[in-house]
């Protein structure tokens, strides 16, 4: 986002404070922004009494600057939260997840006594294939309830779920794979897409090429595509996992056991691996969603529009709705399987009351026009959210007045896979709501605008985003590599947590998250590196050189755009140069994924550095963005610049 724009935003100075009918009924009193501010640890003592405890905890923090351990005397097991619970407690018929699939009209009702019965047959299943305590298994799933059942069958035995998102590449899932050390593989034959299947399983036969250490594979028939099966390694879901008991007793964990492992794109071209202890996190995951959702579970159906590859889904799709018994939608498809107008009748159909999304999809849904959501009886929908990426005024607007009739509050919820749950969101019922900004930390969170030296900036100035204390679900540290989460995390500004976002102040002191400041891109609300990008173009036998910026975009908030010099061999010399971009296009997505596809590659004879050689991304990132370029000065040769200027102005952007 550009200071410009931001600007324009905050003269506008739309607000909208919380409406009546919202205020009598929401969860959220504003006493408890006072009670946490008293005693942070006391209410986060309070809000782990969400949790069912097999030993209550008698102890809340311990912080040792970067480890934080929270009720880690208590013991629990997740999968009993989410589900046992439920059904003990007498609510084993309410429906955990109207499952909508990919194809128009199929869909699948599934009760908590149902979830239960399902996670505790895959948990035997899992048991006799040989998963312990203490493993981790990857899994690698479309969007369909067995993805969730997996997760859950994991951590009940006290293993450690790492989901790879399935857009990812084969390469990508390998390097995941072999990080963590995952013995055990969860995925399926294929995943559909707007009614075409895909194949899935077959990325995994290639990764685990390899990965020699995995021995075992579960895979889910979803699409009944031919796959390539290898005996004594390879079974399938319904063989192993139908014919369990549907009775498994649970063990319980120490409050500080790893429940999940999340891969995540840093500033490197190595992916971090964030891990998550259980206590903590459910604890911090059903509180947000109680209040930031105002959930009510006896009436509402609630829809988190995400993929389970990605922390959303993590938390507010399995872990957090879950520990609440919400009743809640899962969709298997993309925006437009079925037309454009399916989310509206997904709505319709099963009368959501609560719909969490992405600033991009927003705008897709935008460009579709007014008329779709216009048709259909969204009458059901009391309040909306948002995640990701910063969402620009004209999106929330549309957002409100579109699909929330005016009439429905709208979260924007800024968090991390680092920070496991919701830290900086209005309150629906309590905070006032202006388009484009997160506004306030959530009751317990002590977030701040620095600038350079870590001193507080005052209302109406700009600077970096800082959580100034431990919070319960805060990730426990980077899988095997304890000094690079100190150092990425907690370096730059001593006794605080560094996000890596810039931020805002207004004049009236609320939060705008304004992006990224360091080399991480999001692209449709995807987390990408511009360094794994280069490296992965720069594996291609045709690139010598690649630099990677990402720049504004008005779908998907950021595209990628790659500078790219060749090598002169004489065939590449003679190749045509629009089939070798596409090529290098196909060749990132083979490497990493379909998501971190470049926009537009442009080939060109050098690179900007500096007199030292380093790359310029600065000024690369003002030509991609069509911006009057900076100082260059320090350029070694200033003309280059120029040159990639009009390589760029030449240029057609690809958009599939
Ligand atoms: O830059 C921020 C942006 O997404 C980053 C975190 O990405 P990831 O770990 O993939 O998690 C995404 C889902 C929680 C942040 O560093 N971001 C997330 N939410 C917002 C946001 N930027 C602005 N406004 C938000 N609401």
């Amino acid at each position: 986002m550009t200071e410009a724009k931001l600007e324009a935003w905050l003269d506008e100075k739309r607000v909208f404070p919380p409406s009546e009918s919202f205020v009598a009924n929401a969860n959220a009193k504003p006493s408890i922004y006072d009670e946490a501010k008293a005693d942070p640890e006391a209410w986060w003592r309070k809000q782990a009494e969400r949790l069912v405890w097999d030993k209550k905890p008698t102890s809340t923090l311990e912080w040792d600057l970067p480890n934080a351990k929270w009720f880690s005397d208590g013991t629990l097991n997740a999968s009993v939260n989410c589900v046992d619970r439920h059904v003990a407690e007498g609510r084993g018929d309410k429906v955990a997840y109207y499952w909508v699939a990919d194809a128009d009209g199929e869909s699948r009702t599934i009760t908590y006594s149902e979830l239960q019965k399902l996670v505790a047959k895959t948990a035997n299943a899992l048991v006799e294939l040989g998963v312990k305590k203490g493993d981790r298994v990857a899994i690698y799933m479309p969007m369909i309830p067995e993805a969730v059942i997996a997760m859950l069958a994991v951590v009940r035995l006290g293993a450690a779920h790492s989901v790879v998102f399935g857009g990812f590449s084969a390469d990508a899932l390998s390097s995941r794979i072999l990080d963590s050390d995952c013995r055990f593989v969860i995925t399926a034959d294929g995943a559909f897409r707007r009614g075409a299947p895909s194949p899935l399983k077959s990325a995994v036969d290639e990764a685990l090429q390899s990965c020699p250490d995995v021995k075992t594979v579960l895979v889910v028939r979803r699409t009944g595509g031919d796959v390539h099966w290898v005996e004594g390694r390879d079974y399938w879901w319904h063989d192993v996992v139908d014919r369990q008991s549907d009775q498994h007793t649970p063990e319980f964990f120490p409050a500080e056991h790893t429940l999940f492992l999340m891969y995540t794109s840093g500033t490197t071209a190595k992916p971090k691996g964030i891990f998550h202890t259980t206590a903590g996190y459910l604890t911090q995951c059903a509180a947000t969603y109680h209040y930031i959702f105002d959930v009510k579970p006896e009436t509402d159906v609630l829809w988190t529009a995400a993929d389970i590859g990605w922390i959303t889904g993590h938390s507010y799709i399995v872990y957090g709705p879950l520990v609440l018994g919400a009743t809640q939608i899962m969709y298997e498809g993309l925006p437009d399987s079925g037309g454009r107008d399916r989310w509206w009748r997904i709505v319709e159909q099963f009368k959501a009351t609560v719909l969490y999304t992405a600033p991009t999809t927003i705008r897709t849904l935008m460009k579709w026009g007014d008329e779709l959501p216009k048709s259909h009886d969204l009458s059901s929908l009391r309040l909306l959210g948002t995640v990701g990426e910063p969402i620009n005024p004209e999106a929330w607007m549309w957002y409100r007045e579109n699909v929330g009739r005016n009439n429905c509050p709208i979260v924007d919820t800024w968090w991390q896979t680092e920070t496991g749950a919701i830290m900086i969101t209005p309150l629906p019922g309590i905070t006032a709501t202006k388009p484009g900004a997160a506004m306030t930390p959530f009751p317990g969170i002590s977030a701040d605008v620095v600038d350079n030296e870590g001193n507080s900036v005052g209302n109406g100035e700009g600077g970096y985003l800082v959580i100034t204390a431990p919070w319960p679900s805060m990730t426990r540290g980077i899988y095997g590599d304890p000094a690079r989460f100190k150092s990425t995390y907690w370096d730059r500004f001593p006794g605080m947590y560094f996000a890596g976002d810039g931020a805002k102040r207004d004049e009236d002191g609320d939060l705008w998250l304004l992006g990224r400041i360091d080399d991480v891109m999001n692209i449709s609300g995807h987390r990408l590196s511009t360094t794994e990008v280069e490296h992965a173009l720069v594996g291609h036998p045709a690139v010598a050189e690649a630099a990677v910026v990402g720049a504004t975009d008005d779908t998907t908030g950021q595209a990628i755009v790659a500078f790219v010099t060749l090598k002169l061999s004489a065939e590449d010399a003679t190749k045509d140069q629009s089939h070798l971009v596409e090529e290098l296009r196909q060749h990132v997505a083979r490497v990493i994924s379909p998501i971190a596809k470049p926009r537009q590659i442009i080939l060109t004879p050098d690179l900007p550095k500096t007199r030292s050689g380093k790359i310029m991304r600065r000024l690369l990132r003002d030509v991609a963005e069509n911006r009057s370029l900076g100082d260059v000065t320090t350029l070694m040769d200033p003309t280059v610049v120029n040159m990639i200027s009009g390589l760029m102005q030449n240029e057609g952007t690809s958009e599939d």
